[in-house]
């Protein structure tokens, strides 16, 4: 072919595209079409919206300036080049500079001579770990934090307390009736902060009692707790796997994690228990090869306290593991900070879930 030929064929190429690429359009993976030096030539609206990119932007790049490590991608086309038309697969961790790091099963597949068609489907698994990684390495900050902010108010509140109980002691006793309000409102002021504080502290004082722990046991001893406290209106429904084997772990911070969600979601469920409808579901699952932490388990139980309230508040849910916290009035906002302090304890984890009418929160914990 020489060069005008080869010139003319570009451009009845370029001019048939459109029809070319018609099916890829409407794909949900992200497509890249890339020429023979790993320029792009075409994107889907997948892709665009994957590297958050027009097609034009794009189309003027090469992969090695797209991502910083541009490279590893395109020597999977250099392979599938040189296999040609057979489909090579591979995890990448695509780095962008100033941006999150994309983790992707890249598909090469080579189209002819030069051309390679690259599919990417994000790694949702991946971007889960890195989210939990990251949630994980900011809570154990804000714990520190709170934990040492609680010892310096826990110090001098007792040397408050106990000046304003001296105080009292002194009032002249014309006066002592109006004036005793004042000492009143400090003293019972700092009771309350002293409440507060020993709740910061609380998880990481109690010792752990390790026995063998039956999740059943815990569920039934929180439902009939819950129960005794919203007698009418509130059903709580039992849906159990029976083979889920006991585990070792402390069975009292269980019941207080189960507790404290399943009361949050008593509380939520304040109207519809007035309707009579309200409903929280307690289920027990086994869940297989999961990734906690880091460690990958065979075994693990898979908890889901579900209720069908109004759903968490859109501007706290992303935040309701943290400590104070809350969407309550007079709520501690602590309730949910503890649950998951107790089931990183136990190396498992917590998550959740929630719109109107449906919250599920999502216990894993590994199981031997
Ligand atoms: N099942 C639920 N449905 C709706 N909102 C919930 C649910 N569980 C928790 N929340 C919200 O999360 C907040 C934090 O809960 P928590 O940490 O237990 O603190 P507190 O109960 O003291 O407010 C609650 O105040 C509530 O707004
Ligand atoms: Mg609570």
């Amino acid at each position: 072919m020489n060069e005008p030929e080869r010139e003319r064929e570009r451009e009845s190429e370029r001019r048939n595209e459109p029809a070319r690429f018609a099916g890829l359009e409407l794909l949900a993976s992200s497509v890249l079409l890339v020429d023979a030096l790993d320029g792009v030539r075409y994107a889907n609206p997948a892709a665009e919206n994957l590297l958050d990119a027009s097609l034009k932007s794009l189309s003027r790049q090469t992969l090695a300036a797209l991502f910083s490590n541009g490279g590893e991608l395109g020597a999977l086309c250099a392979q599938a080049r040189a296999h040609q038309y057979a489909d090579l697969r591979q995890d990448l961790a695509l780095e962008r500079p100033g941006r999150e790091t994309l983790h992707v099963h890249a598909i090469a597949s080579a189209l002819g001579e030069d051309e390679v068609l690259i599919e990417l489907r994000e790694n949702v698994q991946q971007l889960k770990l890195d989210r939990e990684e990251r949630f994980l390495d900011q809570s154990q900050a804000n714990k520190e934090l709170i934990r040492n902010l609680a010892h310096e108010i826990k110090n001098p509140l007792g040397g408050i307390r106990g000046a304003a109980q001296l105080l009292e002691l002194e009032l002249p006793p014309l006066h002592l009736g109006e004036l005793k309000e004042y000492t009143q409102v400090i003293i019972k002021e700092a009771d309350r902060l002293q409440t507060l504080v020993d709740r910061l502290l609380a998880p990481h004082r109690k010792p752990h009692i390790v026995g063998d722990v039956n999740i059943h046991e815990v569920c039934e001893r929180v439902r009939s707790l819950v129960l005794a406290e919203f007698p009418h209106g509130l059903a709580i429904r039992r849906d159990y796997d029976a083979s889920i084997p006991e585990f070792r772990g402390d069975m009292e911070q269980l019941i207080q994690t189960v507790l404290n969600i399943v009361h949050n979601a008593a509380q939520a469920l304040a109207s519809r228990i007035a309707l009579g409808d309200a409903e929280i579901v307690l289920r027990t699952r086994v869940a297989r090869q999961v990734t906690l932490a880091k460690v990958r388990y065979g075994l693990a139980l898979d908890l889901h306290i579900i209720d069908n309230g109004p759903g968490i508040a859109p501007e706290i849910r992303d935040r309701i593991f943290y400590p104070l916290v809350s969407g309550r009035d007079g709520g501690s906002g602590l309730g949910l900070t503890l649950a998951h302090t107790f089931v990183q304890q136990h190396l498992g984890m917590i998550e959740c879930e929630s719109r109107p009418g449906l919250t599920d929160f999502r216990i894993l914990l590994p199981l031997p």
